[in-house]
């Protein structure tokens, strides 16, 4: 079986995990990183042994590939994107898809006939408890859904790195809000959100985040998601997701799953689930995630979100927004 020949675009955080899974991957070969950090590109291709280029279009043009994946910042998505369908290219894009609601359209209006695999990249799929959750819940062991809740609070990194560019609920508060109308039968009628705005106001984007939403079945999901915690405090991200159906529940609690470390100076509860080091390689769903995606691409299997579950998700997210700004509820359609 011939390897997947892949490239990466976006060298970031996370785009330098794909490069490594990828690398890492017996399925793939890394063909290509490509980054407008120069510096930064240079030294992902040296770690992975891959060709460095600056230009998406650049790539695309001169590279023979099978898939790409997109990681930058989501105001830069329909580009790559476009210019991959037409190559006819296995395509794995980043989550959010866009800024706002217009240019996340233009966005899925262009590339949603593409007749090959167009995964998002929502990486809870992958988590092994959020796995089993939603198979509990697909075999009918906890009856039907009656109630969600979720939290994602992350530490004060959020407002200093994240804020700047994106926002708490499109970054952060999407992979609840999706896995939540992942499990349920129906779909979202009306959300309500409050938002609190201080530090974010300057980028006219939220601190903290409280929100309900209705589904059409008659059930509920709540979220709260923040991003104002100690950069110290024990649990980098302190995220849950309960599920309370009429014949049962499920809980997932943190993202250390119960490892928690003292020693002199420090007491920790470090990142197990999402994209933990360890043995000096990236571990955790992140990594399971990306390592499905050439799954799926070499065995031809569906994706666990693809782009018009994504668009749903976003539906919700600036359903939310919307309904801050209002401080009204907001009625969604999604047929
Ligand atoms: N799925 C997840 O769990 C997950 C986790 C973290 C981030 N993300 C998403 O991934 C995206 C990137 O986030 P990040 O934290 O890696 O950001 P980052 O700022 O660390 O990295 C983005 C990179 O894209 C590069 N870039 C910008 N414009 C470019 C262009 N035109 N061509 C090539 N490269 C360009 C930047 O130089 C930067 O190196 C965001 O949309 C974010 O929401 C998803």
């Amino acid at each position: 079986m011939s390897k997947l020949k892949i490239a990466v675009i976006g060298t970031g955080l996370v785009g330098t995990f794909h490069a490594e899974a990828f690398f890492r991957n017996p399925n793939s070969d890394l063909v290509a990183v490509c980054d407008v950090d120069k510096e930064k590109v240079n030294s992902v291709a040296q770690s992975f042994n891959c060709k460095a280029y600056e230009d998406f279009t650049k790539l695309i043009n001169t590279e023979t590939l099978d898939a790409i994946s997109i990681a930058t910042p989501e105001q830069i998505r329909i580009e790559p994107a476009v210019m991959s369908v037409k190559k006819g290219l296995k395509i794995l894009l980043e989550k959010p898809l866009g800024r706002n609601l217009e240019k996340i359209n233009e966005l899925v209006n262009k590339i949603k006939d593409h007749n090959k695999i167009i995964s998002v990249n929502f990486i809870l799929h992958e988590d092994p408890r959020y796995k089993l959750m939603k198979e509990k819940v697909k075999n009918d062991e906890i009856g039907n859904i009656v109630s969600c809740f979720a939290r994602r609070r992350g530490n004060r990194f959020g407002i200093e790195i994240y804020a700047p560019w994106t926002d708490l609920l499109s970054s952060t508060l999407i992979h609840d809000i999706q896995m939540t109308m992942s499990i349920n039968k129906s779909k979202p009628v009306r959300v309500f959100a409050e938002a609190v705005i201080r530090e974010c106001k300057e980028y006219d984007s939220h601190d903290a985040v409280m929100a309900i939403m209705k589904f059409d079945d008659g059930s509920l999901a709540s979220f709260e998601t923040s991003w104002v915690l100690p950069k110290n405090q024990p649990e980098p991200l302190d995220p849950a997701l309960h599920v309370i159906g009429d014949k049962g529940s499920i809980i997932i609690e943190g993202s250390s799953m119960g490892l928690q470390m003292q020693t002199e100076t420090n007491y920790m509860k470090p990142d197990i689930a999402n994209w933990p080091t360890i043995d000096s390689k990236v571990d955790g769903c992140l990594k399971r995630g990306l390592d499905k995606f050439i799954e799926d691409c070499v065995f031809d299997q569906k994706p666990a979100v693809n782009l018009q579950a994504a668009l749903e998700a976003e539906r919700v997210v600036f359903a939310m927004k919307e309904s801050i700004a209002k401080g009204i509820p907001i009625d969604i359609n999604i047929s």
